[in-house]
């Protein structure tokens, strides 16, 4: 069956609050908990010589929204690509310490990057897509992982682009060039193409800064629907943005997870000086 959604395979543990405001919070029903989904633990990333992750730890839970936050150059894009092994990709880097989905090592000898890959999607600031049709675009993964099957593959292109948000406005327009679409609709094509390989996590690199604010406001609406059924980490500058979509905030500066909770309570009531300096603006 294709978007199955009642074998995945859950976590069964709830983390615990990290403070006892967190869990006084969570109590008063500021956020329902969820099991974990991705445990990073003690990870540590170097480009050549210069550390750019020191010793982060940090929780997230299933289905939900978890913003990663803080000034540019302090590791955000870095922590985002090593949930789905992007850094691989990059020569010269080294990492210590543990990413873990669904309690399974990532960084395990064995583990298929690939398959990592379709389970844990991304879609980065700029749209990216490819200079082929709307269908195309987001039928590409599909056909990657072998389905051939013509009724199937136009299945998986109207879920997605629905679940995408982008049917309504694309499906006159399927055999079209996706560069034709605007830019609003070019990420929101890209999120559909990354939801056609079926992924449990997805992973978003500021995914409205290069957008308009109607487009954004579209995007950030996706992103709430899009929670019920996926588990989403996002990257933004935009302090708003995080307030807006997501439930729980980490903040990061210099490589360092500086602190992490529930993002009302980290915008109003942050526990280290350092968290409270960045979201008045006093630097960043
Ligand atoms: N491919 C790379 N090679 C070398 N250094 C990098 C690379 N990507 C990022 N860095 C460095 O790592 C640090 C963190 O960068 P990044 O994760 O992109 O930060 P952010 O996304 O928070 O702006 C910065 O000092 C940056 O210059
Ligand atoms: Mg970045």
């Amino acid at each position: 069956m294709w978007f199955p959604t009642s074998t995945r395979t859950r976590a069964t543990t709830t983390p615990r609050a990290s403070s006892p405001e967190d869990a006084a919070a969570e109590a008063a029903g500021a956020e329902e908990p969820r099991a974990e989904k991705i445990r990073i633990a003690g990870l540590s990333l170097w480009y050549g010589e210069a550390r750019a992750l020191a010793g982060v730890d940090l929780s997230i839970r299933e289905r939900s929204v978890t913003a990663l936050i803080g000034p540019s150059g302090c590791g955000k894009s870095t922590l985002l690509r090593t949930i789905n092994r992007m850094n691989d990709l990059v020569s010269g880097v080294r990492i210590e310490g543990r990413v873990a989905l669904d309690g399974q090592d990532i960084y395990a000898p064995g583990v298929e990057v690939e398959i990592l890959r379709r389970r844990v999607g991304m879609v980065f600031q700029k749209s990216n897509p490819f200079p082929k049709s709307v269908f195309e675009n987001v039928a590409y993964g599909p056909r990657i992982q072998g389905v051939r099957d013509r009724a199937l593959l136009e299945e998986i292109v109207e879920t997605s682009l629905t679940r995408a948000a982008l049917w309504e406005e694309a499906k006159d327009r399927l055999k079209e060039s996706a560069l034709a679409l605007s830019g609003g609709q070019q990420q929101r094509l890209c999120i559909a193409r990354a939801l056609a390989t079926n992924p449990e996590v997805i992973l978003m690199d500021e995914p409205a800064s290069a957008l308009d604010p109607l487009s954004t406001s579209r995007i950030e609406d996706l992103i709430h629907d899009l929670k019920e059924r996926y588990t989403i980490v996002i990257v933004t500058h935009n302090m708003q943005q995080a307030a807006r979509v997501s439930g729980r905030t980490a903040f990061l500066l210099n490589g360092d997870l500086i602190e992490e909770g529930p993002t009302d309570r980290i915008f109003t009531n942050p526990t280290r000086k350092q968290t409270e300096d960045y979201i008045t603006g006093r630097f960043g």
